[in-house]
């Protein structure tokens, strides 16, 4: 059921706490996640952006718990991707008329998604639609993340709706950020900017400066993922100023996958490397076939340096390694430092591979990385604590 975020707008999205995979299966949402949807009712009414599919039902039901339908008289689709646009055919089927607010390629997007020809009216950044007491205003944010993005700003409440841009995957019945735990909060933000927004950091930063040069009041962040952002909600603009500045922190990150434990004790012995020149540094340690991608990619985005382990197989490396480099080259991480290591039997290949990908991922490879025989013995354990320690002397 909704809830009134203020007089005039009430949250009538659904909470979806069943969700563990988004993205088919590219990305992992351990704490499920909502999707928002907004009720406008100034003289004017007003539906900003609806839920996924599987709710349309459900999601048409409550609205009209809220208003009769036909009162409706505009909706917005900030993004047409089918989270947020999945109970526009439901809807619409029960209100055709009503005109679909959108960017030029929101238009096409919603068509080549359900082929139906709706009442579209295109908009631009800076377009406005006066509601009566509020006036609604438009801000196309392409590739935040996809290129039909908009925010939509309301005067008067101060909201602004920023759909995919702020949102986190987080079901939560609170809903607001003055009453969640904050640091599953900015768990979910920074991993939802880590493994959907980074490869648009530039986007990020002229958008969010271009949208500040306006000198609007924000009283409210409204994103369409997760909880609303009330309490100082300039706190996350901030965030993703910083996190769109190729963000890291005093962490070192080593990903591998063995199949004999070879290159897992290689692996614990260049962190101990590590560790012996720089005390304060955190270093992590993920077997790249045991962990969540989305985690790892997490910790990746956090670090200044990383380090990619795998033994060799077939003159090659081991898929979950080579996963992680596909995903991280997609991802375009910038000014991190990296190097490679495994433990092979007889070609020993996947070393100069792993350089390879990691050169090829825009990581600046500061070594020919180290590869040790079978089993590493104590002279080869010697060998890679003092790689780790070498490794962190050039950060
Ligand atoms: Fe939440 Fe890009 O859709």
């Amino acid at each position: 059921m909704g809830f009134k975020i203020t007089d005039k707008v009430t949250w009538v999205g659904k909470i979806d706490w069943e969700l563990r995979r988004f993205h088919g299966d590219e990305y992992s949402t351990h704490r499920g996640s909502s999707y928002n949807s907004y009720l406008i009712k100034d003289k004017k009414n007003v539906l900003i952006d609806t839920v996924w599919a599987p709710f349309a039902k459900e999601f048409v039901e409550n609205l009209k718990k809220e208003i009769d339908l036909n009162k409706i008289d505009y909706i917005i689709a900030n993004h047409s991707e089918v989270d947020h646009s999945g109970a526009l055919p439901l809807l619409l089927a029960e209100i055709p008329n009503t005109p679909v607010y959108c960017t030029a390629n929101g238009a096409k997007i919603l068509k080549a998604h359900y082929h139906e020809d709706w009442n579209f009216v295109t908009v631009k950044t800076g377009d406005t639609l006066d509601i009566g007491d509020s006036k609604l205003t438009f801000v196309e944010a392409r590739m935040l993340h996809w290129p039909d993005s908009m925010f939509t700003y309301m005067s008067g409440e101060s909201i602004l709706f920023s759909n995919d841009a702020f949102g986190q995957h987080y079901a939560s019945e609170l809903m607001y950020n003055d009453l969640v735990d904050n640091a599953e909060l900015y768990q979910e933000a920074i991993k939802y900017y880590a493994n959907i927004l980074t490869p648009f950091s530039t986007f990020v930063t002229k958008k969010i400066e271009e949208v500040l040069s306006f000198n609007l009041p924000v009283n409210i962040i409204a994103p369409s993922h997760g909880i609303i952002w009330r309490d100082n909600p300039v706190q996350i603009i901030q965030k993703y100023m910083d996190w769109a500045k190729d963000y890291q922190e005093n962490q070192i990150v080593i990903v591998y996958d063995t199949m004999w434990n070879g290159t897992r004790r290689m692996a614990e012995a260049i962190a101990k490397g590590i560790r012996s020149v720089d005390k304060d540094v955190a270093v992590k340690l993920f077997n790249a076939a045991h962990s969540d991608k989305n985690d790892v990619i997490t910790e990746i985005f956090k670090s200044k340096a990383v380090l990619f382990g795998s033994s060799t197989v077939n003159k090659s490396i081991m898929h979950a390694v080579g996963g992680m480099l596909d995903m991280v080259k997609g991802l375009g991480f910038r000014n991190k430092k990296a190097a490679a290591f495994g433990s092979y039997g007889w070609s020993g290949e996947s070393v100069a591979i792993l350089n390879e990908k990691l050169k090829a991922a825009k990581f600046e490879v500061v070594n020919d990385g180290i590869k040790e025989l079978w089993n590493p013995d104590k002279d080869a354990i010697n060998r890679c604590v003092q790689f780790g320690a070498d490794f962190a002397a050039k950060l």
